[in-house]
């Protein structure tokens, strides 16, 4: 069985501090932590990193393989990356894209999704809650893609 990897970009490394009436109070630090404690739960393996280097995330990207699962928060990189959706794409790696505000109802420029299409969807606007349920969603894609 692959790998389920948590990676975000840009800025989200302040969480917790950075406009909590957007993003809510917890860290990064404890959403990773609830991240891998689901799947220790589900004795799958995961990882959890975050970059504020668009390069670096698109080499991680290449990294990964059809196998593997990718829940991916890009930040703003959401809505500039040409690039982020090629590397998806190539990979063809299983990714939910997701978000802790809701996109669609902020400034218009934030309702455009480059990687939204190539995904297999998208949680957007439910706090911390959209990272776990995409992990739920992303542990049960991986059991189910296990069996012989
Ligand atoms: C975000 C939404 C993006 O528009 C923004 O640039 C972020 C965070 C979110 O999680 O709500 O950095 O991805």
């Amino acid at each position: 069985m692959g790998k389920i990897w948590v990676f975000n970009g840009p800025n989200l490394n302040l969480l917790g501090l950075r406009e909590p009436e957007h993003y809510g109070s917890s860290t990064l630090a404890e959403i990773d932590q609830e991240m891998l404690r689901l799947t220790n739960e589900a004795g799958i393996s995961a990882e959890c990193r975050q970059t504020n280097h668009e390069g670096v995330l698109l080499d991680w990207i290449q990294a990964l393989t059809p196998a593997d699962f990718l829940i991916l928060n890009p930040g703003a990189w959401t809505h500039t990356s040409y690039a982020l959706r090629d590397a998806i794409s190539a990979v063809r790696v299983p990714t939910i894209e997701v978000h802790l505000s809701n996109i669609h109802a902020r400034e218009a420029f934030r309702a455009n999704s480059m990687i939204a299409p190539v995904c297999i969807g998208q949680i957007s606007g439910l706090g911390a809650e959209s990272y776990e349920l995409a992990m739920r969603y992303a542990i049960k894609h991986q059991v189910r893609n296990s069996k012989p």
